[in-house]
């Protein structure tokens, strides 16, 4: 289909179900022939990446630039005051430039309009690595994870608690594809996108329910999801959200309600003692299924 031509990863959704299944087993056989020490597959032998970052990065960075040169390519890192963009750099010259000199963009930027400027006006695949909107890269590697450690994607009840926020959109993005029982449970006034669950509603293929109590959500999932609840620019409203968030930290207790199959995920960066505690995330390690709890199942950001 046309969809399958876009040219940039900007959302999962904008790719249909055969694309997104085709790039999520390609990168497990990658995958596993890197790990195997073959390190002999080198598809981007002479190219080169530009990774922009107007937010700061662990996961995101080091997966980019070693999954780069990995496969025989060269990552450029640009750092928010290289840059400052929208300040020192308009936006659409940013694209415009680097279009000139590198092979592709991955860009980590605060407004989803930036990364939509960066796509217009670059000739040049460009690849989302988070917007104040969504994480597409985030969630196609917690795919992985789903089916690493649950076999598949379809079919597992996700329970996310915490804010609806970028990682919230891109699991609805996910939920537009492949038919997953996803619920969210937010504290009021800190949802998700009402306009972004319609969307994934009325594709109709997954179970998505918008709820404020994490106690009903959790019921059953396989998997309990969490992120911070001040994320990346919202640092100053910590202290006025660990108020708004109070009952939605997954502890152990919200853990046992979920049930003995339930595993635990974070995108991470975590604030241990805020919106999961140390004995879930850490976890204690006497069961097998606590085991896999503790490898809490973060692959790129
Ligand atoms: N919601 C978090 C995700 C970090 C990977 C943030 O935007 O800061």
């Amino acid at each position: 289909t046309a969809k399958t031509e876009v040219k940039d990863f900007l959302h999962i959704n904008d790719f249909d179900k055969d694309t997104i299944t085709k790039i999520l087993n390609r990168a497990i056989e990658v995958k596993a022939q890197i790990k195997s020490g073959d390190r002999t597959f080198k598809p981007f032998q002479g190219m080169t990446l530009a990774m922009v970052f107007a937010k700061p990065s662990l996961r995101t960075h080091v997966s980019f630039e070693t999954g780069f040169s990995l496969l025989g390519g060269h990552a450029v890192y640009l750092a928010p005051e290289d840059i400052q963009m929208g300040t020192r750099e308009e936006t659409r010259d940013v694209a415009r430039i680097l279009s000139r000199f590198t092979d592709i963009i991955m860009a980590r930027v605060f407004t989803h309009e930036d990364i939509l400027t960066l796509s217009k006006h670059a000739t040049v695949p460009v690849i989302n690595g988070l917007t104040d909107y969504n994480h597409p890269c985030q969630i196609m590697a917690d795919a992985i994870t789903l089916i690493e450690h649950l076999g598949r994607v379809e079919g597992n009840k996700v329970a996310y608690v915490g804010d609806g926020n970028n990682v919230v959109h891109s699991w609805l993005e996910l939920a537009s594809l492949f038919p997953i029982h996803f619920v969210c449970a937010s504290p009021k006034g800190f949802e998700p996108d009402a306009k972004t669950v319609e969307k994934a509603r009325q594709v109709g293929i997954s179970k998505i329910e918008i709820t404020n109590d994490p106690r009903e959500a959790v019921k059953g999932a396989d998997i309990v999801y969490t992120d911070v609840w001040a994320s990346m620019g919202q640092k100053e409203e910590a202290e006025k959200r660990r108020e708004a968030f109070k009952g939605f930290q997954v502890d152990q207790s919200l853990m046992d309600i979920a049930g003995s199959k339930a595993l635990f995920m974070h995108c991470l960066p975590a604030e241990k003692g805020v919106e999961v505690t140390e004995e879930v995330i850490e976890g204690p390690s006497q069961s097998s299924s606590r085991k896999l709890r503790i490898d809490y199942m973060h692959r790129m950001a």
